[in-house]
C-alpha cells in the first residue's frame, strides 16, 4: 500500500507513522509527503526520512480551482492507494475527491459529529463537555462530514488547557492512524 501524507503544519501525527513504518508496526510506503505551504516542519521531517516532499503553495495561486488542480496533479503522480490529511488544513475541492474516491483519510481531534472544523479542542473545552477524543474518517466535500472509520475517547480534565488537552488527544489521534492505516493495508483493494 502506497501513501502521499498532506500536511500544513508540524506533522507530529506524520512523524508517529514515519516511525510505525521504520519499526516495521506498519506494512506501507509513504510514497510523498506534500503541504499547502513552504516551511512547515511536516515536509523538513519527510526530508530527514529521506522520504519525497512536495510543496503546492496555496499562496502561490489565484484561484483556488487551479490551486486544486495542481495538487490533485502532483499528489496523483506519486500513484497512493490512499491520501491522508494530517493535520492539513485546507478543503480540498471535488476534483482531488473524485481522483481519489474514498481514498482521503482525514484526522480530526474531537469526537464528530461534535466539533467539527479548525477549532475543534478549543470548542469542546469551551463547551465543557467531560470526554472528548478524536476520529479518522474519509474526507468528503465538507468539512469534518465524511464517513467515520474509527474513533477514540480522551477524559477532559479540569484543568485542562486546549494545549494540554491537544497533546493528550494527539496522543489517542497517532494511534488511533496508524492503526486505521494497519488495517487499510490488510484490506483487498
Ligand atoms: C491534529 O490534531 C489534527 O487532527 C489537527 O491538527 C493536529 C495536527 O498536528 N487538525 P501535527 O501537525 O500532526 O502535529
Amino acid at each position: 500500500m502506497r501513501i502521499v501524507v498532506l500536511v500544513s503544519g508540524t506533522g507530529s501525527n506524520l512523524q508517529a507513522v514515519i516511525d510505525a513504518v521504520s519499526s516495521g508496526a506498519l506494512d506501507l510506503t509513504i510514497a510523498a509527503v506534500g503541504a499547502d505551504r513552504h516551511g512547515t516542519y511536516g515536509v523538513e521531517r519527510s526530508a530527514a526520512a529521506g522520504i519525497a516532499g512536495f510543496v503546492v503553495d496555496f499562496g502561490s495561486f489565484d484561484q483556488r480551482a487551479d490551486w486544486n488542480e495542481a495538487l490533485t496533479r502532483r499528489v496523483a503522480s506519486y500513484a497512493p492507494d490512499y491520501v491522508v490529511s494530517s493535520g492539513f488544513m485546507r478543503i480540498v475541492g471535488q476534483g482531488f475527491l473524485d481522483a481519489f474516491p474514498n481514498r482521503y483519510l482525514n484526522t480530526h481531534p474531537a469526537l464528530l459529529p461534535s466539533f467539527p472544523g479548525a477549532h475543534g479542542v478549543r470548542d469542546a473545552l469551551a463547551y465543557g463537555v467531560k470526554v472528548t477524543g478524536c476520529t479518522v474518517m474519509i474526507a468528503d466535500a465538507g468539512v469534518d462530514t465524511g464517513p467515520i472509520l474509527a474513533q477514540s475517547v480522551v477524559e477532559v480534565l479540569d484543568d485542562d488547557t486546549e494545549e494540554t488537552l491537544h497533546e493528550r488527544i494527539k496522543l489517542k489521534e497517532r494511534a488511533l492512524l496508524i492503526e486505521t492505516l494497519r488495517q487499510l493495508s490488510r484490506e483487498p483493494r
